[in-house]
């Protein structure tokens, strides 16, 4: 079943993990996906492989921090596609942990895990509003940004802000047709995950994740591909009376 054919989707951060996945799944269910990451060759590979599997994708590099260059990825979709169906706003960081945390650290977590999002929603509204009804945000948020997380305050205060700013959305948006959700991973088995455990000096990362799973009713990580699936129906017209939804891909944990 292809729920997203003749749909435009741009995927921030789809180089790798869950983004990757994201655009695989997407452009497996018919999409063409913007494929954009700081790392253009990650993009590329990541549109190679769609295109391998008989899809289409086009490659951008994105720094999500760079305002200028976010702005100038929704000229070219306006010049490009003149309309867009699914905005994935992806990308985040780990960001410094603990509470000893430099301005300069801060505000790149901030620019990085929320800024961005903000302005990309602001910037993609116009293309959007021409895809409505079909139009749908996905904000990846995380556990962390429902509940505390000791380890990562900073992380929690811009997970956080992406959960009720992605709330905010859903009402403004929603008279427009334009449905607004965040995806709550926990625990996702990406390159992130061993670097958010990674961040203090000699920490034991496998014993960490170890740990973690512990609290985890399902004992294991997840899979980017199972967020992916849920990335896809919350894109898809299956979705179509849900918005507003902060929906928890997390084994349990938040259970
Ligand atoms: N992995 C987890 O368990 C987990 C849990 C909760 C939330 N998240 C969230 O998922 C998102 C990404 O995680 P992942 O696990 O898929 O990561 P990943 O490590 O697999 O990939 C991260 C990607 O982000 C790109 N990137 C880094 N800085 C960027 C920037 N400034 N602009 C654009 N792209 C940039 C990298 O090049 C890389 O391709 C983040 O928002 C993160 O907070 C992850």
């Amino acid at each position: 079943m292809k729920r997203l054919e003749g749909r435009i989707a741009l995927i921030t951060a789809a180089g790798s993990g869950m983004g990757r996945a994201g655009a695989l799944r997407f452009a497996a269910e018919g999409a063409h996906v913007i494929v954009s990451d700081l790392d253009e060759t990650a993009a590329r590979v990541v549109t190679d492989e769609i295109t391998a599997a008989g899809g289409t994708a086009t490659a951008r590099r994105l720094d999500v921090s760079d305002l200028e260059a976010l702005r100038e990825v929704f000229d070219w979709i306006e010049a490009e596609f003149g309309i867009l169906h699914v905005l994935y706003n992806h990308a985040g960081i780990p960001g410094a942990s603990g509470l000893e945390v430099t301005p300069e650290q801060y505000e790149k977590a901030m620019d990085i895990n929320l800024r961005s999002a903000f302005f990309a929603t602001q910037y993609a509204v116009p293309l959007l509003k021409k895809a409505a009804p079909h139009a749908s945000i996905i904000f990846t948020s995380s556990t962390s940004g429902v509940v505390g997380s000791p380890f990562s305050p900073l992380y929690s205060l811009a997970k956080g802000g992406i959960t009720v700013f992605m709330k905010a959305v859903a009402k403004r948006l929603g008279p427009e047709g334009i449905r607004s959700n965040a995806i709550l991973p926990a625990m996702i088995e990406t390159p992130m995950l061993s670097e958010f455990f990674g961040r203090d000096a000699g920490a034991d990362i496998e014993s960490l994740k170890a740990d973690f799973a512990k609290k985890v009713p399902l004992a294991r990580a997840g899979s980017p591909d199972e967020v992916a699936a849920a990335a896809a129906f919350l894109a898809s017209d299956d979705a179509s009376w849900v918005t507003g939804t902060a929906l928890a891909l997390d084994g349990g944990l938040l259970a």
